[in-house]
């Protein structure tokens, strides 16, 4: 056990939420760590974006930007930050973050918590320029056209991102999920375009794990009308699997990490099955290991993300994925990731 995995242990038996600051404060502070080369097998290309490796941190660990150095210093191939919404709010009253360990899970409704896309925009001014950086939007909580919330945040980030992600499927904004419907995806994916222009940033729509296979074939078809590059397949859920253990099982909010695994996996499969290779996949929801990575990527995914399996794995999560992916993938005889991506379809 590394001295990182220590501490980290250490911050799982305090308040997750006041965990959590103390943990980004920490990330913040480290000096930059020295660039380890990826294996070369872990290559991936997502939506035009080379990749050193597939293994990405979902959003919502830095809600602002804050510790990207960091973050991405922890052998993530990709960190994406945010969400953030145009102006700042302070979210759900605490408590809004509950750690489930007997089922290694969490529950929150955070309800978009961030300095707003100010704050952000300066963060990104000073990002890395050595890592992979995607910025998350959101809605406020008090916009009536959440549509427009998006349309500020793509604008303002403009040249800022290496990808944009349009996050319609928080479970914490009343009225977000909404946007998932056919209607409302057409005239919020018309206006991002319109919005877009020219610009190349390729830009990334993240879903929900809690609708059926019709409603992701028609959030696939509206994506490729509309030129998005890439599905995030999923958010957090709002279903509560009757064999959960943890006394905080009950809280409101969306489920992550262990539990999420067999749902995100069903949304993956109905999105790259009517994707059919139109559209790029990231898998994200309960991966924890090098084992289920290589699952979603041969389910037909080119990336992968993850938030809660960190908080019960630690830093040292992130080399153990990366190395039992790569040996997934030589035992298969494959050559990069990329080759295996969708080859169990
Ligand atoms: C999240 N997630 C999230 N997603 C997003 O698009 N914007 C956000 O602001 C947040 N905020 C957030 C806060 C907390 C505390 C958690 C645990 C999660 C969802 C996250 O990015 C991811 O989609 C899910 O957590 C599923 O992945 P894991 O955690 O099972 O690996």
């Amino acid at each position: 056990m590394s001295l990182s995995d220590i501490g980290a242990a250490a911050l799982r038996r305090i308040d997750p939420e006041t965990a959590h600051g103390l943990a980004l404060r920490l990330l913040k502070t480290l000096p930059p760590a020295a660039r380890s080369i990826d294996d070369p097998v872990l290559q991936t290309r997502l939506a035009g974006l080379n990749l050193g490796n597939p293994v990405g941190l979902a959003a919502g660990l830095d809600k602002n930007g804050e510790a990207l150095r960091g973050l991405a210093g922890l052998g993530f191939g990709f960190v994406e930050c945010g969400s953030v919404t145009p102006l700042a709010q302070p979210g759900n009253p605490r408590p809004r973050l509950f750690r489930l360990s007997e089922d290694q899970a969490i529950i929150n409704r955070m309800g978009f918590n961030n300095a707003g896309l100010e704050a952000f925009a300066e963060r990104l001014m000073a990002r890395p320029s050595n890592a992979v950086v995607g910025a998350n939007l959101g809605a406020n909580k008090d916009t009536q056209d959440k549509a427009a919330d998006y349309v500020t945040g793509l604008k303002r980030l403009k040249g800022m991102a290496d990808y944009v992600t349009v996050n319609v499927s928080s479970p914490n904004t009343p009225g977000l999920r909404a946007l998932q419907g056919r209607a409302a995806l057409d005239d919020l994916l018309g206006r991002l375009a319109e919005a877009r222009g020219d610009d190349p940033t390729p830009v990334f729509l993240k879903i929900a794990p809690d609708l059926t296979p019709d409603e992701i074939a028609l959030i696939v078809e509206a994506s490729v009308d509309h030129r998005i590059d890439a599905l995030i397949v999923s958010n957090t859920t709002l279903d509560r699997p009757a064999d959960l253990r943890a006394p905080d099982r009950s809280e409101a909010g969306g489920l992550s990490g262990l539990p999420l695994q067999e749902r995100a996996r069903l949304a993956l499969a109905a999105a790259a099955a009517a994707s059919a290779g139109r559209l790029a996949l990231v898998a994200v929801g309960g991966i924890d290991t090098g084992a289920e990575a290589y699952a979603r990527i041969r389910a037909g995914a080119c990336a992968v993300q993850l938030y809660s399996a960190l908080i019960y794995g630690g830093p040292g999560l992130v080399g153990r994925i990366k190395r039992d992916l790569a040996d997934h993938l030589r035992a298969d005889g494959f050559a990069s990731v990329t080759e295996a991506v969708g080859t169990s379809r």
